[in-house]
């Protein structure tokens, strides 16, 4: 039976991985934790509770007092705010990965998910159906971190036996929570600013393509990743996993079929150099082949649901 942590647990992705785990590994056997409060559903559904993934020790005795097999670590700070405090993101983002490996390392927790992103690629690397081999130079705190992880992953793969899996997210889009301080932020603000107010001032540029995904097709690879026969996967770093490629025009132009009357302005900040050192599109062959990843959102499905569900929460 498997026993379940999943560290980050009130963020973007941990709020919506919990409640799927819960539905397939029941809500007794997935452990949500985080340093914030979480969502009422992932409280009152299953087991949750305060826990700073810095605190090694504390780390180490929840995994083998909870009896937990395996760890989904979700904790990081973001690459927008990364780049406002870049000693303390690299220590944050780096401990909380170190930590879970060492703590793997050391008890039954030996499979662990670890989120790696599109950031891990730089300006030198191919921009256009990336590669999953290929130049990685990342220019930012967040990408140098999420590379490195992957570099530290893989290595307790081959030498202490850590199962560590991951992918390279690209930016991810959902309505249950909100983002915090990403590149790939202005796809999820420009739904609640389209309903409130009918129109988006985009801190990227019109013409600046990044790789996306709707966040039900990220908890489903993710999932799938982790429920793959270990000898299937012959990647331990990270997996590339492309989603939808869209611009801010192209993505504006899609809202205005559901609400004619929005319209959007440009005022590119600090983040367009980052976003402009990032892939446009992803090559994801290799994630394919090895372990079947399959989406089924594209820019008009996502919109319309994302369109949708964000009234509805901003109505209740
Ligand atoms: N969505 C993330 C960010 O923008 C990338 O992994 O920071």
């Amino acid at each position: 039976m498997e026993r379940i942590l999943v560290i980050g647990s009130s963020g973007q992705i941990g709020s919506e991985l919990v409640l799927e785990l819960r539905k397939i590994y029941g809500n007794n056997n997935v452990f949500a934790t985080d340093i914030k409060n979480p969502t009422d559903e992932i409280k009152h559904g299953g087991p949750f509770q305060i826990l700073d993934v810095l605190d090694y020790q504390n780390l180490l005795h929840f995994l083998v007092r909870n009896k937990i097999t395996q760890v989904y670590n979700l904790a990081a700070v973001l690459s927008g705010n990364a780049e406002k405090i870049p000693l303390q993101a690299w220590d944050i983002n780096m401990k909380a990965l170190m930590n879970t490996l060492m703590a793997a390392r050391q008890s039954d927790a030996k499979k662990l998910f670890w989120p790696s992103s599109i950031a891990v690629f730089g300006p030198t690397t191919p921009r256009h159906n990336t590669p999953q081999l290929t130049v990685m130079e990342p220019n930012t705190v967040y990408g140098i971190s999420k590379l490195a992880g992957e570099r530290w992953g893989e290595y307790f793969f081959n030498r202490y036996g850590v199962d560590f899996r991951s992918v390279r997210y690209p930016g991810l889009i959902s309505y249950k929570t909100e983002p915090g301080g990403g590149t790939t932020d202005y796809a999820v603000e420009i739904f609640y600013e389209a309903i409130k107010k009918g129109s988006y001032e985009s801190f990227l540029s019109e013409d600046t393509a990044l790789p996306m995904m709707f966040m039900d097709d990220a908890i489903k690879n993710t999932i799938k990743l982790m429920q793959t026969d270990a000898d299937k996967l012959s990647i331990r770093s990270s997996y590339n996993m492309a989603g939808i490629s869209f611009t801010p025009e192209e993505l504006a132009a899609e809202i205005k079929k559901h609400i004619p009357e929005f319209t959007i302005s440009y005022k590119p900040d600090f983040r367009q150099a980052i976003a402009d050192s990032w892939p446009a599109s992803i090559d994801d062959s290799v994630a394919k082949k090895d372990w079947g990843l399959e989406t089924i959102y594209d820019i008009q499905k996502m919109t319309k649901v994302m369109l949708e569900e964000t009234e509805k929460k901003l109505k209740a």
